[in-house]
């Protein structure tokens, strides 16, 4: 049986694919920082020779996206220094590693209105996975540079998993954040130019767990939702799954929210890697609306359980 290590096991992520293995019945060990801190040398070698997993999935990041511009070379020592850390364990212990990427790595700074889509200008398309990479932001670079370090040091047995847009029912989140707001304000104003595949955490942690079980070429593959929309278009689709009048949520220009680190205007990912001749086999998450309203009753317990003082239930 395939043993399983994942850090950052306490973040939306990590929460839900501890959960998922145990759930299959997989032999998984979820460490949270206080277990294993990615920034600490002694801990990664200590949590890898105790634990001696056959995967290590690496769920632990810096993830303050706006804090990250005035704290780059912390979010690089947790974000870069930290995958660097687990990839050398994994290659002395002899473990595979998957390692949780962003589509912040890629520009997503201008947009070309052709098709039915819209899409990073610099490439006029959903982003490949080996598009070059070309961050914008602070977080953006550190998360490049953790991807860049685990592919050099297990080049034969690393995947790196890029996604986006993520929510879940463990961890604050945008339509976590809707569904409150729906309850507290008459509107509510949100931007209507950032373009991107809104992804629930629970799909992520399944197509991990599928390609680590397929025999897919190590690499980079993307694991997002397939269409798109806009945060906009996304808070209309919840108020509509509450019963609420999606005309309450407004339009806006990112311009209109100034913020230390510009967001993607749209950072769009393709899917090629699965379906490839080397990949496994495994189909892509599907559309976007479709996990939406399969994850829709998870969250809306998990925000009436925090409104009520109470922890989420997995
Ligand atoms: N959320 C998104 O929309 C999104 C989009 C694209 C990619 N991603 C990527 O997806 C992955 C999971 O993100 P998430 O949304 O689950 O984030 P999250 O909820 O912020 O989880 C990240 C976890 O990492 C932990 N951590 C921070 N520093 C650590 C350290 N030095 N050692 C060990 N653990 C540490 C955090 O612990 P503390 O809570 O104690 O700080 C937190 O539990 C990350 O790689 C992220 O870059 C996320």
């Amino acid at each position: 049986m395939t043993r399983w290590l994942v850090a950052g096991a306490g973040g939306m992520l990590g929460t839900d694919l501890v959960a998922a293995l145990a759930s299959r019945g997989e032999a998984v060990t979820g460490m949270d920082r206080a277990g294993l801190d990615v920034t600490d040398a002694a801990s990664v070698t200590d949590a890898i020779t105790r634990h001696r997993p056959d995967v290590v999935v690496n769920c632990a990041a810096w993830t303050a996206v706006d804090d990250a511009e005035a704290s780059e070379e912390q979010a690089l020592a947790v974000n870069a220094g930290g995958a660097a850390r687990l990839a050398a364990g994994c290659a002395a212990g002899g473990a595979r590693m998957v390692q949780v990427s962003t589509d912040y790595v890629f520009a997503g700074d201008v947009v070309a209105d052709e098709g039915p889509g819209r899409f990073g200008g610099d490439v006029g398309r959903p982003y490949a996975e080996d598009d070059v990479p070309a961050p914008r932001t602070a977080y953006g670079r550190t998360k490049l540079a953790g991807e860049r370090a685990v592919l050099d040091r297990l080049p034969g047995s690393a995947y790196v998993v890029r996604t986006a847009w993520l929510y879940g029912a463990h961890g604050p989140n945008f339509v976590r954040t809707m569904i409150k707001l729906a309850d507290q304000r008459p509107t509510v104003d949100v931007v209507d130019d950032q373009h991107g595949q809104p992804t629930w955490t629970a799909d992520v942690a399944a197509q991990i767990i599928a390609l680590v079980h397929s025999s897919a070429a190590p690499g980079i593959y993307h694991a997002t939702s397939s269409g798109q929309t806009t945060w906009f278009g996304l808070a209309r689709e919840v108020f509509g799954l509450l019963g609420a009048d999606p005309a309450r949520v407004r339009p806006i220009p990112s311009s209109s929210l100034l913020r230390p680190a510009p967001r993607p205007a749209c950072s769009v990912l393709g899917h090629r890697a699965w379906a490839g001749p080397q990949g496994p086999g495994v189909r892509p998450i599907g559309d976007w609306r479709a996990a939406l309203h399969r994850a829709f009753p998870a969250l809306v317990a998990a925000q009436q359980a925090a409104a009520a003082g109470q922890p989420a239930s997995s």
